[in-house]
């Protein structure tokens, strides 16, 4: 069996992360679609970096909920499997997604990047996050990669190679996808037609979501939406489950491994 999976944030949703466009998304008042933007980094870096470590402290506190575990179980039965997720906190990998399996099309929150040059630093610790937001951990010792970076005047890290401002590894709006991670999801949906393509927790307000998905099952495969919400998927999908992804997930995936 064939697989390709495509998530987004609400399937992290029962894992107490907030959504994009939910009710919940929204920040000191600000609206996150917003906040992910290079424009309100320039603008403003010390308040974005406030509103990244704040959910980079949510994720850490977070658990996979049974929709990932689903996922995971998945990737492990199907012959030929694929992952493109959206979402850019690791509750996937947590649950038991292997690396090779799965893309983080948007990036990976964890990532600490240079705005300016190809520096970057996997920080998954909470130290890394300014022991200024965590002074209970000023004793803890940094890992080598935090020590490396240096913090500005204002607190907000600097690139030990060219001074730039540091800036979460994550894609914003109106940016690029990174070329390798596209490539990679080009060459599964060129290895074959897939059985069935379920597409999870998402908007799809993105072309290239609805895109994938389309091209994944156009030879007869199934398409399976799991969303509480019509989106611009819906009229596309062969099977629409209008449900939270924890509780349809799981009997999903049941199913196709039988
Ligand atoms: P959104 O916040 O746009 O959409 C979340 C979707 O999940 C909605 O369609 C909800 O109906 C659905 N949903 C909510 N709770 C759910 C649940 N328990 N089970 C299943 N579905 C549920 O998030 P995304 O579509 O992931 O990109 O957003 C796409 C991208 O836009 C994000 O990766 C981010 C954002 O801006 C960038 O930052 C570039």
């Amino acid at each position: 069996m064939r697989v390709l999976v495509l998530t987004g944030a609400g399937v992290s949703a029962e894992s107490g992360i907030p959504t994009f466009r939910g009710k919940d998304g929204y920040w000191r008042n600000l609206d996150p679609t917003k906040l992910a933007t290079p424009e309100a980094f320039a603008r403003d870096p010390q308040l974005v970096w406030d509103w990244y470590r704040e959910r980079r402290q949510r994720i850490r506190n977070a658990q996979p909920n049974a929709a990932h575990e689903a996922i995971a179980r998945l990737a492990h039965q199907a012959k030929d499997f694929l992952l493109v997720t959206q979402n850019v906190d690791d509750l996937h990998a947590r649950a038991g997604m292997p690396g090779e399996k799965m893309v983080q099309i948007h990036g990976d929150i964890f990532v600490t990047c240079c705005s300016r040059c190809d520096w970057r630093a996997e920080l998954r610790d909470a130290e890394t996050d300014n022991v200024r937001d965590h002074p209970g951990l000023a004793g803890a010792r940094p890992s080598t990669e935090a020590n490396e970076l240096e913090k500005a005047e204002d607190g907000l890290p600097k690139c030990p190679e060219c001074r730039a401002l540091m800036r979460p590894g994550v894609v914003w709006f109106g940016e690029q996808l990174p070329g390798n991670e596209l490539q990679r999801v080009e060459n599964f949906l060129d290895g074959g037609a897939c059985d069935v393509v379920i597409v999870a927790g998402t908007t799809a307000t993105f072309g290239y979501i609805i895109d994938w998905a389309l091209r994944g099952s156009q030879d007869g495969g199934e398409l399976i939406e799991v969303n509480p919400e019509e989106t611009p998927l819906s009229r596309f999908a062969t099977r629409l489950v209008r449900e939270p992804a924890a509780i349809a997930l799981p009997r999903i995936v049941d199913e196709l491994i039988r």
